[in-house]
């Protein structure tokens, strides 16, 4: 039997960290400029070297908290406005504070400003940020990331590649939970080229565990949608497939194959602060790269749903001001209903130092209507 259960959602959504997070897309960071950015409620002040690196650094200088963002940046070093001490942009280290006479020996390379890895990867530039440092920092080089930033997974040489972001006045639970939700598409994705609201029916998806998340299994994606109609029709392939991937802390990515035709895509929802994240999707494919307003009209078409959940947010935030009780449902919010599982199983697990137990112990199989 289907089972209801009001389900309170903790509106102070937490937000993990020891995770990359997508910070700038890259094309918008030009070298020897200063950018500002915000994730998980870190200031950061975001730049590229003179050779192009990217690099992140906590927007508040070590000696005083002065923005670095202020500061003069000449593509090696970043000079604080206030007093002038110098960090290499990297690491983070002092280099030299102008105020020491020649025979105070300080030792200024043990102070350091506080420094995230940070790498370019498809178009943005990720930013690890990593467990609380105890306090004493100002005085610790940064943690380095147990691995590099997520990849795109992209299935032939050559490929079109766009991204697009909206911004959500949502917590990172909501804009997540909105993200893997399979039961608004009717009423918040209609349009005339897409689908109509009367096109719902019943559906019946496999989900399986995969680590620190869940994947809906490859299959034949519905054929109420006229982009797969067509899809079906160009490739000329028999099996067209879909895989969608779940991952903490906040990726989902999606596969489409049909034939030697691919697409891919990986969206994240990144935390902000408390209640405002955004959603980034990069997506790659290898259809109809060499037909001209392809690439348009795609991010058109993304561009348009992504603008249709942001509006629906915002109205949802609106509802959310006042911390009204909710709800999960079964099966269609089986999927969030994971989320939250998975996200406690993990920070469980970071709690005792044991293994992560994952909540799923194997395959299910979800129905629902949409
Ligand atoms: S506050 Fe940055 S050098 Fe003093
Ligand atoms: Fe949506």
């Amino acid at each position: 039997m289907p089972e209801l259960l009001p389900q309170r959602q903790d509106p102070d959504s937490l937000m993990l960290t020891g995770f990359w997070y997508r910070a700038l897309p890259a094309d918008r960071v030009h070298r020897k400029e200063l950018y500002k950015a915000t994730l998980l409620e870190i200031p950061l002040v975001i730049g590229r070297d003179r050779l192009g690196q990217p690099f992140a650094l906590r927007d508040s200088c070590p000696h005083r908290g002065m923005p670095l963002y202020c500061g003069r940046f000449d593509g090696e070093n970043l000079e604080c406005g206030y007093h002038g001490w110098q960090f290499d942009v990297h690491d983070g280290q002092c280099e030299f504070i102008p105020s020491l006479t020649a025979d105070q020996h300080m030792k200024v390379d043990r102070i350091y400003a506080g420094s995230y890895a940070c790498e370019e990867q498809d178009s943005f530039v990720w930013v690890f940020i990593p467990d609380p440092a105890p306090p004493g920092a100002g005085f610790a080089p940064r943690t380095e990331p147990p691995d590099a930033a997520p990849l795109l997974e992209k299935f032939s040489e050559k490929y079109k590649l766009a991204y697009l972001q909206a911004e959500m006045p949502v917590s990172i639970d909501h804009g997540i939970i909105g993200l893997m939700d399979p039961a608004h598409g009717p009423f918040v994705h209609q349009a005339w080229w897409w689908r109509s609201r009367h096109s719902i029916h019943e559906k019946q998806k496999n989900f399986e565990p995969i680590p620190n998340g869940f994947r809906m299994s490859a299959h034949t994606p519905s054929t109420n949608s006229a982009p797969y109609k067509l899809l079906r029709l160009y490739a000329d392939a028999d099996s067209i497939t879909t895989t969608i991937d779940f991952v903490l802390p906040n990726l989902r990515t999606e596969t489409i194959r049909a034939g030697k035709y691919w697409f891919s895509s990986l969206t994240t929802v990144t935390p902000i602060s408390r209640n405002h994240c955004r959603i980034d999707v990069v997506a790659a494919w290898n259809l109809f790269r060499w037909v001209p307003f392809v690439p348009r009209l795609m991010k058109f078409v993304f561009a348009k749903f992504v603008e249709q959940d942001r509006r629906t947010m915002e109205l949802q935030a609106e509802g959310l001001k006042h911390n009204p009780h909710l709800m999960l449902i079964d099966d269609a919010d089986r999927p969030a209903k994971w989320y939250f599982q998975l996200k406690a199983a993990h920070l469980e697990a970071k709690r005792n130092g044991a293994k992560m137990k994952h909540p799923m112990t194997g395959p299910v199989t979800l129905k629902w209507r949409s």
